[in-house]
């Protein structure tokens, strides 16, 4: 991914959300994997990631460039990538054929036709070639979430960026998501994502980074991290969450 965090922070008041982390993302790395308890940064950082905030402080380097703090600068490494978040962010009066063309034609400058082609394969791609023509209303947690996933892959972005995506769903919904991300990793996508999901972060991760108050705790190769952490902190945290 060859990403470099140099001494970055970002604080919302007295808040320190991100609180002086320097991190490198070693280009073979293909997913990045944000855990660590509730609060302790991830989203923040997430955001950060994908240029969506501006640090208070600190570098984000991609490639060895620096992203800036200019707006047009952030905006143009937006549009490479693409976001899911936590709650299905699509619009509620479009269709979900429509909900994936917008941004193909409003953002990324694709005839209506085009469009359309894309939107269609891409929810094909999802299995959800039933459902192009009906309202978020009348889809399921998992559908919807898989419509977002198909939007944010439209434009083929150079990075996805994925924010606690499962976390709003019931199981099997849950399941049925995660096999669509895992395919992502399979198929080669560059990901980073955020999750409570530790059999899955276990699984496709190839980089962990276990973030708390705004600090990261450790880093390490995926497998590895769950068998070799000497934080007592984390120990605590897998053994909390791993529990049931
Ligand atoms: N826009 C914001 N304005 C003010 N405070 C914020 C904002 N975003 C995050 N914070 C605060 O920053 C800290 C880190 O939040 P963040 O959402 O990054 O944590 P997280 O690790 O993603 O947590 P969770 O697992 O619950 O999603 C929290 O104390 C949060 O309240
Ligand atoms: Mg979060």
């Amino acid at each position: 991914m060859s990403i470099e965090l140099r001494n970055i922070s970002k604080h919302y008041g007295e808040t320190r959300a991100v609180d002086e982390v320097s991190l490198v993302v070693p280009d073979e790395v293909q997913v990045l994997v944000l855990i660590g308890p509730s609060g302790g940064g991830k989203s923040t950082l997430l955001r950060l990631l994908g240029g969506l905030e501006v640090p208070t402080s600190g570098e984000v380097l991609y490639q060895g460039r620096s992203l800036g703090t200019e707006e047009s600068n952030l905006r143009q490494f937006r549009r490479k990538n693409g976001f899911l978040f936590q709650q299905f962010n699509l619009f509620p009066h479009l269709s979900a054929l429509e909900n994936v063309m917008l941004p193909l034609t409003k953002v990324h400058d694709f005839s209506a036709a085009e469009a359309k082609d894309r939107a269609m394969s891409g929810l094909e791609r999802f299995g959800l070639q039933a459902h192009a023509e009906k309202m978020p209303a009348q889809l399921s947690g998992g559908q919807q979430q898989r419509v977002g996933l198909a939007r944010a892959m439209a434009h083929q972005p150079g990075l996805l960026l994925l924010d606690e995506p499962t976390s709003a769903l019931d199981p099997e919904m849950k399941a049925e998501v995660l096999e669509v991300i895992d395919e992502l990793c399979r198929e080669g996508q560059r990901i980073i994502l955020t999750t409570h999901e530790m059999g899955f972060a276990k699984k496709s991760g190839d980089q962990l980074v276990f973030l708390s108050r705004g600090k990261v705790i450790d880093v390490s190769e995926g497998t590895a991290f769950f068998e070799s952490t000497d934080s007592p902190e984390i120990k605590g945290f897998l053994e909390k969450v791993m529990k049931w």
